[in-house]
């Protein structure tokens, strides 16, 4: 793939940048509770630093009425830098503090979901932000996915650029494309309706596709076996059973816990089989961990995206973790391992593993969709 990156930019010096980054994180109390995005994007800040910028940064928070705040003090402790934050997206507020920024300082926008044009991909407010920059960089990549008005619409406006961090997920999950055969994909997590294309391109590619988590449900149902009161998608189970049908690589749980209640603590292991008209599923079993040890094990390339089952509640949890165990321990030199996606990353931290990880992307539904082979309008005009 080709990619227009910020590091073949011509007259980098001195020039206003409009960096449009992903620092959606998890906020609790007004503290940044992971900073993983914020690390992430660094080498960008910094080479554009080097260049003398002045840099523009914006990112939205799914919650559109939080505030960036918290984003700006992590971000200038990690730099060791003064951070402006400024109250809004546009506008004459906004424009000011534009006019008085000097070479390498950094100013931060509001959360851009404040305002109603981003998720509607608004050509005025594209151009308004684009109005505050001479040049824009995409580095969010984990937004890309979105049609949005600052990763899609802006780029008609402004000359437009890769940043660093996009250009390595792209070259780190083009190795997923591109796979070192036997790629093993590994997909859990809800949302069927969300993976099924994903399924359908990586069932083509893979050597096994181990499916767990509440998206096995879809599965067993469509099989035909009893899931009991397990979450399921009524309208995908067809999708689902066309999915099976189609691909005898879709490796599916053989065992389950089950318990009556989310917060129960009463488990039980039943064969796929054998699940109960009061049953919930909330893990693998370990029949299935071992089933999927074995063909992780076998992996020279793997891909890793949604928990194995509910992990949050510590009965739960062993499934998940088991896989990220044996993700981490295959990544170590012998496979090339990517994972992605909030709760897969979360879980691998808890087994303080994910340094073996070679590739931990910042993007949930931007891999999904990039995995997938979707079109991507932030990678649109920047990404070949
Ligand atoms: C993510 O966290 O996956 C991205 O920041 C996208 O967030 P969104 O789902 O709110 O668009």
């Amino acid at each position: 793939m080709k990619i227009k990156s910020i590091r073949r930019a011509n007259n980098l010096a001195g020039k206003i940048v409009f960096l449009r980054a992903d620092l959606n994180v998890p906020i609790k109390n007004r503290t940044v509770l992971d900073d993983y995005k914020i690390v992430m994007i660094l080498p960008t800040i910094r080479f554009l630093l080097r260049h003398n910028c002045r840099l523009i940064i914006a990112t939205h928070l799914s919650d559109s009425r939080a505030s960036t705040k918290p984003v700006a003090k992590r971000l200038a402790q990690l730099l060791d830098k003064k951070v402006r934050l400024v109250n809004g997206c546009v506008g004459d507020k906004v424009e000011k503090a534009v006019k008085k920024m000097a070479a390498k300082d950094i100013l931060l926008l509001e959360n851009l979901r404040l305002e109603p044009g981003e998720v509607k991909n608004n050509n005025k407010l594209a151009k308004s932000l684009a109005a505050l920059a001479n040049l824009y960089v995409n580095d969010a990549f984990a937004s890309s996915h979105r049609n949005h008005a600052s990763v899609s619409a802006i780029k008609k406006y402004l000359s437009s650029f890769a940043g660093l961090l996009l250009e390595k997920e792209i070259l780190n999950l083009e190795k997923v494309l591109r796979p070192k055969q036997p790629l093993i994909s590994i997909i859990g997590g809800a949302k069927i309706e969300t993976k099924i294309v994903l399924l359908n391109s990586l069932a083509k590619k893979s050597h096994r596709v181990l499916i767990g988590g509440a998206l096995a449900n879809n599965f067993i149902a469509a099989h035909g076996f009893k899931i009991g009161e397990s979450l399921v998608d009524k309208a995908s189970l067809r999708a689902a059973a066309s999915l099976i049908k189609r691909h005898k690589n879709i490796i599916l749980p053989v065992d389950v816990l089950v318990a009556g209640d989310f917060k129960s603590n009463q488990v039980q292991v039943r064969a796929v089989n054998q699940v109960q008209q009061k049953d919930i599923i909330l893990d693998i079993g370990p029949k299935t961990v071992n089933l999927f040890a074995h063909f992780i094990r076998q992996a020279n390339t793997i891909v890793w995206n949604g928990p194995m089952g509910y992990f949050e509640n510590i009965h739960f949890k062993h499934g998940t973790l088991s896989v990220a165990r044996l993700v981490a321990a295959r990544s170590t030199g012998q496979a090339f391992g990517a994972v992605g996606g909030g709760e897969t990353v979360e879980a691998l931290d808890m087994t303080k593993m994910g340094h073996y990880i070679d590739w931990v992307s910042t993007g949930g539904g931007a891999m999904l969709a990039f995995l997938g082979g979707e079109e991507m309008p932030g990678l649109r005009g920047l990404v070949k």
